[in-house]
């Protein structure tokens, strides 16, 4: 899976950290507009020397947004977890994928669906393949690509969906259970403990089993989620709480591949040196 960001987008995102237009960025670096247009738009893969004056510029880490402009790093997937099986499932909206998650725990097999995509039939498919009732929907946030597909899973499994207090409710569920930071919900023998993680949306919130965080549109591997609701909340959810946690941790995004807290800490270059 390739990443769910390319320089452009790192760009753009770190761009809006500053709340600088692209005029503004024009003028730090004194690169030609039309230079930034294009590299923003993917249209030009710009020298290192350029990648590193946008960086210092940005305050990214300039090595390794090199690695990432040259499609030279991808990262390795966390290991697995015996209690459970997390199955990973693109679900699309247009063309546009989004990663689903079937989560099971092997001691009961009880199950778990945590985001639905926006066109849940995979999800549905798969649930029938493995031959298991899913007892609870987790929803990371309610954007449309994530949570689209609540009706007809509701319908299909009639179970409770969980999601943040502060998170604003899609339509399709009968049974909402609203969540906090730091609850834990029972899947079997599992307990998924809830890190409410804002900033691309109000109510966002990231699920912790064991060492595995599924975590939505927060941070993206190499990258991070676009800030919908706040940049400075999204900053700091991710340098406080996700990337706090075990280096060993595995991180599985609502977007890209799947990579680790270690990884990112080394990876990714909006936090690289910015952990404090
Ligand atoms: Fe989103």
């Amino acid at each position: 899976m390739p990443l769910e960001d390319e320089l452009g987008d790192i760009l753009q995102k770190a761009r809006d950290g500053k709340s600088w237009s692209r005029e503004d960025l024009v003028r730090e670096t004194g690169l030609p507009e039309d230079d930034i247009r294009q590299i923003e738009n993917y249209q030009l893969t710009p020298d290192d020397s350029v990648v590193l004056k946008l960086a210092k510029a940005l305050d990214l880490d300039g090595p390794t947004l090199i690695d990432i402009a040259q499609e030279r790093w991808i990262p390795q997937e966390p290991s697995r977890d015996p209690e459970f099986d997390l199955i990973c499932l693109n679900v699309f909206m247009g063309e546009y994928p989004v990663n689903c998650f079937l989560l099971r725990c092997n001691a009961t097999g009880e199950t778990a669906v945590v985001d639905t995509g926006a066109n849940p039939k995979t999800i549905i498919d798969k649930a029938h393949e493995m031959g298991v009732r899913p007892k609870m929907i987790l929803l990371t946030h309610a954007h449309p690509d994530h949570a689209g597909g609540l009706g007809e899973l509701d319908n299909a499994f009639d179970c409770p969906t969980y999601i943040d207090h502060n998170e604003p409710k899609p339509k399709g569920s009968r049974n909402f259970k609203t969540i906090r930071d730091g609850d834990e919900i029972a899947l079997g023998k599992l307990r998924i403990r809830c890190l409410e993680t804002p900033g691309h949306t109000v109510g966002g919130v990231s699920y912790l089993i064991n060492q595995t965080l599924i975590s939505g549109d927060v941070i993206f591997a190499g990258s991070m989620g676009r800030a919908n609701s706040s940049w400075n909340d999204l900053f700091h959810s991710i340098t406080q709480k996700v990337l706090r946690l075990p280096d060993a941790t595995g991180l599985h995004p609502g977007h890209g591949p799947a990579t680790t807290v270690g990884q990112e800490k080394e990876h990714n270059p909006f936090f690289l040196g910015r952990l404090g």
